[in-house]
């Protein structure tokens, strides 16, 4: 077989093989990198390192593939997705999705406002519940990508929430789903929600 040939059906097996399904058992030990600071099981114990176990494994792989692109910018994450293929990126969303997420607590002085936001949202600006695609209880939507939310750090939360309302956060789509709806949110907001966010379950 020449070589050009050998090449055009290595990449046509990449091809193929970046879209099946991920190996959670495979993921486990190409994820120990991660633990460092998401945690062995994807329970971070730093505020500002986001939970990864529970979440949707089709969010966190489209989350990799625009971290690895620098879509999405990760200081902290510099060169670790580098040499990962998108089987490894895969094997890794499959490994953290399959883990179950802990929980936080809420500040009970922002909980009533945050709860309010989180299930009512800001009609009177067009700005719709966040139950709408987190779901009620924050556990997203995992096959249209929305993800899981419940128990996540306040930190990290009110950090997403900050970087999609000042522009530095624009991985999310054509749409701009989140920084129309950051938009709308006060400082007081967000600190209310997500600390709400950090309670639920
Ligand atoms: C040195 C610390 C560090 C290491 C090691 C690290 N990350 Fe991260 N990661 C971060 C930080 C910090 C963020 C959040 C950045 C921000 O605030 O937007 C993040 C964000 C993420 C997100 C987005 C989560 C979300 O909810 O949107 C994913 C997915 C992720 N990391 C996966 C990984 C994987 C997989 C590895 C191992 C290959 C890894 N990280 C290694 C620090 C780290
Ligand atoms: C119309 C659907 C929709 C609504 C309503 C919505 N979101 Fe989102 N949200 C999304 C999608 C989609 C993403 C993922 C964007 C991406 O792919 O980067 C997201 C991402 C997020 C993230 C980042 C999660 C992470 O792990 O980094 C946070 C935090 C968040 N939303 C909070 C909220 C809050 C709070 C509200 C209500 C005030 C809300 N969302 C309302 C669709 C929605």
């Amino acid at each position: 077989m020449n070589k050009l040939l050998v090449s055009l059906l290595l990449t046509l097996g990449i091809t193929g093989v970046a879209h099946a399904a991920g190996d959670a058992a495979a993921g486990q030990a190409k994820a120990a990198v991660c633990g460092a600071c998401h945690g062995p099981d994807g329970n971070s114990m730093a505020p500002n390192f986001p939970k990864l176990a529970g979440q949707g494994e089709k969010y966190l792989e489209k989350q990799l593939h625009d971290i690895k692109s620098g879509k999405r910018q990760v200081l902290e994450m510099t060169g670790l997705l580098t040499n990962l293929s998108d089987q490894d990126m895969s094997d890794i969303a499959a490994y953290f999705a399959s883990q179950k997420g802990s929980v936080g607590a809420a500040d009970p002085k922002v909980v009533a406002r945050g709860e309010e936001l989180f299930r009512g949202g800001k009609l009177d600006q067009g700005m719709p519940a966040c139950t709408g695609c987190h779901s009620p209880n924050g556990a997203g939507n995992a096959a249209a990508g929305f993800p899981h939310l419940s128990g996540q750090h306040a930190q990290y939360v009110a950090k997403q929430l900050t970087d999609f309302r000042e522009g530095n956060r624009t991985n999310d789509g054509d749409t701009l789903v989140m920084r129309s709806i950051a938009g709308k949110l006060s400082n007081k907001d967000i600190e209310a929600v997500s600390s709400y966010i950090q309670g639920l379950h």
